[in-house]
């Protein structure tokens, strides 16, 4: 199996309250910087654990890439218990040595199609101005960004629910679930925790 289909398709899966360590150990493991960067400003480990405890709830959809399988990457969709058009908040994590391999490409990918299945209207993603790779990959999806005095809003239109969209993400899902079940051995070249 090459690097470079592995790099295209990193274990993607939905997280559920039992990946609640994972989830903790994840966002502890990555570095003030990509912390910042991911809560838009500097936070403690205790927040950040706090944090982790709380995000799998009623109104969210989390979901996890596992390219080593260990979590490594997490993308968040929330808000979606609003008033009808609802509007959800997305945001994401990669851990350093990660990055750069197409993982929130794909992250992102999955979160808009699960937003476009919830019939979720406009979808907001807010970085720090100086996050270039998170407006790189906003616009990508089709984004419209916006300046503010220390924030960029990134929004985004997700078009109506289809059965293909639907079926895509059951699909998804079933190959993340493979992944995790029959994992591939792990490679002589994966990056450094
Ligand atoms: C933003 C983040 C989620 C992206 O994840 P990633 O796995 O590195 O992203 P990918 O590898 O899929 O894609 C990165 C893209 O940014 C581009 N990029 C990298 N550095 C860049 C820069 N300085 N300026 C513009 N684009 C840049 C890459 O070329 C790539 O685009 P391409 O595929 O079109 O070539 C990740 O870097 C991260 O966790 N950052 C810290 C937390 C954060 O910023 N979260 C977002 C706010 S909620």
């Amino acid at each position: 199996m090459s690097d470079e289909f592995l790099d295209a398709n990193p274990a993607i899966r939905r997280l559920w309250q039992f990946d609640r360590p994972a989830i903790t150990e994840h966002f502890l493991r990555l570095d003030p910087a990509i912390r910042r960067m991911r809560f838009g400003g500097g936070v403690s480990p205790a927040f950040v654990a706090d944090y982790a405890e709380q995000i799998v709830q009623i109104g969210s959809i989390i979901h996890g890439a596992f390219p080593d399988g260990v979590l490594r990457a997490v993308g968040e969709l929330r808000g979606l218990l609003g008033e009808w058009p609802m509007t959800a908040e997305a945001a994401f994590s990669v851990e350093q040595h990660w990055q750069d391999r197409g993982i929130g490409n794909a992250l992102v990918a999955r979160v808009v199609a699960a937003a476009q299945n919830r019939s979720v209207k406009t979808l907001y993603m807010f970085c720090l101005p100086e996050n270039k790779r998170m407006q790189h990959l906003a616009m990508k999806h089709d984004a419209i960004l916006a300046y503010h005095s220390g924030e960029v809003e990134a929004k985004l239109d997700p078009p109506w629910p289809t059965a293909l969209s639907i079926a895509e993400e059951v699909a998804g899902e079933f190959y993340g679930l493979a992944h995790a079940v029959l994992r591939w051995p792990d490679r002589g070249t994966e990056p450094e925790t």
